[in-house]
């Protein structure tokens, strides 16, 4: 069981834009074949900042949703929020907030043998990172660059350096970086 980060970035280390638009992403074809349903598969416990829960909202389950879509997760989420948001039906979301470990706690309790996915943002990911509980990144990188925007990961993290343990091309147009991160001794 492994604590992954796995996301998606622009080449200047950005996950959205300053309006938290994924559309320098979605500009790609869809169809392009990526590791995510592997990835998914491996996936028993995901979590996410409020603002990843929100645009989802806004988008695919709220009312006047421009794309409707059901909940795509089948495995328990969390959503770390200081807010009061809306609830969608069916699906397994559990809002959370304040110190992540004892939300990794019952992630991992849920997860099983199976790994743990945070979603993001950066934010949350770096609170994992504080808490000694990330073990791995895995980053797919696309070509654009955003000049500003929400940081995939706003730390200092320099010593001990994460370990490269894979990159790979991903159809022809993003690249795919992993690392693993050691404990510090
Ligand atoms: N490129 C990608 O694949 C990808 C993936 C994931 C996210 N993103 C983008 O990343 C950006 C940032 O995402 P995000 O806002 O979801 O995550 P975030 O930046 O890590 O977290 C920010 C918000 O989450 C809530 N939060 C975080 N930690 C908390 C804690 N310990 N307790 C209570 N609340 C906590 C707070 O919201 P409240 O104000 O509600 O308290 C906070 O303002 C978004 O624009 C999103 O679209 C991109």
């Amino acid at each position: 069981m492994s604590t992954q980060y796995y996301t998606a970035s622009s080449l200047d280390g950005f996950l959205a834009d300053e309006h938290h638009s994924l559309e320098w992403l979605f500009q790609f074809p869809q169809d392009i074949e990526t590791d995510y349903l592997p990835f998914l598969s491996q996936v028993g416990a995901l979590c996410m900042g409020s603002h990843t829960y929100e645009w989802l909202w806004r988008h695919h389950f709220a009312p006047d949703a421009p794309q409707p879509m059901a909940w795509p997760y089948t495995q328990p989420t969390w959503v770390f929020t200081s807010r009061a948001l809306p609830r969608l039906e069916g699906a397994d979301v559990t809002f959370v907030r304040g110190d992540v470990r004892p939300v990794h706690r019952a992630m991992q309790a849920a997860a099983g043998t199976q790994n743990i996915w945070i979603m993001g943002g950066g934010e949350l990911a770096g609170q994992f990172s504080d808490a000694g509980l990330l073990d791995e990144l895995i980053i797919t990188i696309a070509p654009v660059t955003l000049g500003r925007g929400m940081p995939l990961l706003p730390r200092r993290i320099v010593t001990p350096p994460f370990v490269l343990a894979d990159v790979r091309q991903v159809g022809g147009v993003f690249a795919q970086l992993r690392y693993t991160i050691p404990r510090p001794s």
